[in-house]
């Protein structure tokens, strides 16, 4: 095992296409890296990874449970405070509530606190269609995310926009950029 030296990046991920390679995309680069990881998943997210087996995997890697859930008020934290979060895959969804301060799962609970904490670096890729970028309220969407000092991982050079269901099936997250622009931020 690598000794964290970065410090804890709190992996946040919702129920986009790609969130499938979570673990090799992302948490074990991100554990190489030297940092600790800390996962929090949204409810659908969740059962996506628990139903493909990944939940216990991802926490055998980290060390630390797998957040679906919200505690209850007498548990203890069951994560340590976070340094920097990621936001990846992050589904159209998932962008709208975040950017609305919507906090109605564990997942957006954590973020939406880190909008409002200074000095705490979130990264954001919202793994999107060209249709979800039509939507009338998107732009203003990533408009408040970046004045909430989210950096976003967006744009046509490393994430074009295709049609519903006429993206290449292979296409892989861009993890390496997502972890890079933690490290900058953080
Ligand atoms: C197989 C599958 C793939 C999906 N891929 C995406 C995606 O890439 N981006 C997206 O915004 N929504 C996608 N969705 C829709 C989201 O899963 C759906 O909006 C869900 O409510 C998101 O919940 P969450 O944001 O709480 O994780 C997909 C749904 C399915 C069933």
């Amino acid at each position: 095992m690598t000794t964290a030296t970065r410090g804890v990046l709190g992996v946040v991920a919702s129920a986009a296409g790609g969130v499938q390679a979570l673990r090799e995309g992302l948490v074990e680069p991100a554990l190489a890296r030297g940092w600790r990881v800390a996962v929090t998943l949204t409810p659908t997210a969740g059962a996506w990874l628990r139903r493909m087996g990944e939940v216990e995997p991802l926490e055998r890697l980290t060390g630390l449970p797998v957040r679906d859930q919200p505690r209850f008020p007498d548990q203890p934290r069951p994560h340590p405070p976070v340094d920097c979060y990621v936001v990846a895959p992050a589904s159209a969804n998932t962008v709208a509530k975040l950017a609305s301060g919507i906090a109605d799962n564990q997942a957006l609970t954590q973020v939406c606190e880190a909008l409002g904490t200074p000095h705490l670096p979130v990264v954001v890729f919202p793994q999107v269609n060209a249709a979800h970028a039509r939507h009338p309220a998107w732009p203003h969407h990533l408009d408040t995310l970046r004045r909430s000092h989210v950096r976003l991982i967006y744009g046509p050079a490393i994430w074009p926009l295709h049609e519903p269901r006429e993206a290449p099936a292979e296409r892989e997250l861009p993890w390496g950029a997502v972890l890079d622009a933690a490290e900058r931020t953080a």
